[in-house]
């Protein structure tokens, strides 16, 4: 019935994923085309172009879904092609969870709680200074960074007095930092489908880092004290960006004794499986929960 655009990761497991979620819109009776990298498609007087088919006709939906291989070419043609059929993450919903600033000014705005966070222009080297000081310990970040990579803790006079000089060489438009949050070196993954809770698992930091990233040496861990509090919390939190498909990083801050969100992954991935073998066994559900969406959408609009 309707035609699927599907651009999906396929390293990690990610071509068997791919694979079963063709089979899931099949089963509803829907057809699909993979591997549409936008990064190869052209636009040319009212057309957008893959191997000469026009997605704007030839297409009902799109599912976006491979974090790895984002180009700026890729990501400008998908908001354009949002403009025309629906997107899976919808484009807007999607740039927001690409932009720590944005999701945390939204959030808080929805009365969620987030990380303490402040952003001036590059030039307000006085105001970022008084802020640090004020706060005793925070984390210098690049709004669209990703990975644990690129940010700074930054804890004393001294490493102020070190990172402003080094950020002033960057092209770095503005400052943003957070308040540096206390807590165990282990985090919270709640990944999320249309509202829905798929599952819940971990990550803890490597010995001596305070990144709990698998990027920067964490490790990725099973959890069972995942409550009905950190769900909701996710959920409002998705909700709040308007995104469909979420992997909320939730933290506990000891000192003020509440759960924080730290970011909204839009492509969290799915489990690998290596992942699979020790436990984490969500991807069936997950698959079938986007299969629904997709089915959901193209009937629905
Ligand atoms: N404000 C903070 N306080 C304490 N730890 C933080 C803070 N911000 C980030 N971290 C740690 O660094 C990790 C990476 O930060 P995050 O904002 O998620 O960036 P990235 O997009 O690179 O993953 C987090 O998972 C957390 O372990
Ligand atoms: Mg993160």
């Amino acid at each position: 019935m309707a035609h699927v655009g599907l651009w999906i990761y396929q390293n990690g497991g990610g071509d068997r994923i791919e694979a079963r979620l063709v089979q899931l819109l099949r089963e509803m009776g829907h057809s699909s085309t993979t591997g549409l990298n936008l990064r190869y498609a052209v636009a040319e007087s009212g057309k957008m172009l893959f191997n000469g088919v026009n997605l704007y006709d030839e297409l009902d939906i799109f599912f976006s879904y491979n974090a790895g291989e984002q180009t700026v070419y890729q990501v400008y043609m998908y908001e354009q092609l949002d403009r025309h059929i629906p997107c899976i993450n919808n484009f807007d919903a999607f740039r927001i969870s690409e932009d720590k600033f944005k999701t945390n000014d939204l959030l808080r705005s929805a009365g969620i709680r987030t990380a303490d966070y402040f952003l001036c222009h590059r030039e307000d080297v006085e105001t970022i200074r008084a802020k640090v000081l004020e706060w005793g310990k925070a984390v210098f970040k690049t709004v669209d960074g990703w990975g644990g990579i690129g940010m700074a803790l930054v804890d004393s006079k001294d490493k102020l007095d070190m990172i402003l000089p080094f950020l002033n060489q960057t092209d770095l438009r503005f400052f943003y930092i957070e308040r540096f949050i206390d807590y165990d070196g282990s985090d919270f993954r709640v990944d999320l489908v249309d509202g829905e809770f798929i599952a819940c698992y971990g990550r803890k930091a490597r010995e001596g880092d305070w990144r709990t990233n698998v990027t920067s040496g964490g490790s990725v861990i099973l959890r069972d004290d995942c409550g009905d509090e950190v769900i909701r919390l996710a959920q409002r939190a998705a909700a709040a960006i308007g995104i469909e498909i979420a992997g909320v990083d939730i933290i506990y801050d000891r000192e003020r004794e509440e759960y924080v969100v730290l970011e909204i992954n839009g492509i969290p991935a799915f489990a690998t499986p290596e992942q699979e073998a020790m436990g984490l066994n969500f991807n069936e559900k997950k698959v079938q929960k986007i299969a629904e969406l997709i089915d959901r959408k193209v009937k629905n609009g």
